[in-house]
């Protein structure tokens, strides 16, 4: 085996071992956050590696390294990549993109129903031993989620998932993305195009599901939290940033955003402790693609990329999810 490979967290102990048979690999044992100089130090000793979205690859990691050739993220999200950065270097970045969006889109429903009927907080008070106490018929009365305008901001594949379950739910769609999508596209989400204010307006329920950029920082902060209804539930699966945590729980706690069902959070694993004092936020911890098939369906991409792009493989020379295709191109070149 000519080639080493770093896997930064723990993973599927068979995907390891497929990944064996064709190069050395050290994987952490351990989930945790690494610094920028262990970071640095791990890329220095291999030629791939397998990272997670709490490993921010920038320059300064990479920096000098003559060695490593491809960084394959463990999600479809890369907002953790410099990506211009690793393209300079000749690093070639892959991620998991479609493997995911059934099963994140899902979540997104899990959460919003969860959110709006409260499923969360009856449970915790049930796990109380309340009940016995007697429960009023107006007790524990939640919002409708059937029949409503669900509003979806960020149109991409895990959007367009989430709106064609809509139609189930007898639920009109407005969505707002920086482009329209192609009217036979739109029809068969049973969706709307609309600005981004009016979509904040209009929207019974909200779907957070855009990718992360400097641009969509706080995409969603006091200003647009005062532009929805008060009955509305907010939904983000997106990324931690794109919603102004310490105003969503202000709105919340006034009731001026009737619930949330959160599942990303800024500066996560820490948790705004403002968000943890409220019922009507259902809050879980950044599981959206977390099913027994897809997580092993990303893992098995994340590898498969990796491999692929070391020269391994059934897909040897051509990894399936390439973010910088012309970075691969310079070492094919050589
Ligand atoms: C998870 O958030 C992902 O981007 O895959
Ligand atoms: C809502 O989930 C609440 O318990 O208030």
């Amino acid at each position: 085996k000519s080639h080493s490979v770093w896997v930064s967290r723990p993973l599927f102990p068979e995907v390891l071992a497929h990944l064996a048979q064709y190069v050395h690999v050290h994987a952490e044992t351990e989930d945790r956050k690494h610094s920028s100089a262990e970071l640095r130090e791990k890329l220095a000793a291999v030629d791939g590696a397998i990272v997670a979205l709490s490993d921010r690859i920038d320059g300064n990691v990479i920096a000098g390294n003559q060695r490593l050739r491809v960084v394959s993220n463990l999600a479809v999200g890369y907002n953790n990549f410099d990506v211009p950065a690793l393209t300079a270097a000749g690093i070639l970045a892959t991620n998991t993109p479609d493997v995911l969006n059934e099963t994140t889109a899902d979540y997104a429903w899990a959460l919003l129903l969860a959110a709006a009927r409260r499923v969360s907080s009856a449970e915790r008070w049930l796990r109380a031993g309340h009940w016995r106490g007697g429960m009023r018929f107006d007790d524990w009365l939640g919002v409708d989620v059937h029949g409503k305008t669900l509003g979806i901001l960020g149109m991409g594949r895990i959007g367009q998932a989430i709106a064609r379950r809509a139609c189930g739910f007898g639920m009109p769609v407005l969505y707002h993305n920086r482009s329209r999508l192609p009217q036979t596209v739109e029809h068969d989400c049973c969706a709307t195009w609309v600005e981004k204010s009016e979509l904040l307006k209009r929207a019974d329920h909200l779907m957070l599901v855009l990718p992360y950029s400097a641009q969509n920082h706080h995409a969603i902060g006091a200003a647009e939290l005062a532009l929805m209804k008060s009955t509305a539930v907010l939904v983000n699966i997106a990324r931690g940033g794109i919603v102004d945590d310490a105003a969503l729980a202000v709105a919340l706690r006034e009731g001026r955003v009737a619930a949330a069902g959160l599942d990303v959070f800024e500066g996560e694993p820490a948790v705004h402790p403002a968000l943890r004092e409220l019922d009507n936020a259902v809050l879980s911890p950044h599981i959206a693609s977390a099913s027994a098939d897809t997580r092993r369906a990303m893992a098995q991409l994340a590898a498969d990329n990796l491999l692929a792009a070391l020269g391994y493989g059934p897909d040897a020379g051509h990894p399936r999810s390439p973010l910088n295709p012309e970075a691969w191109g310079k070492h094919a070149a050589e």
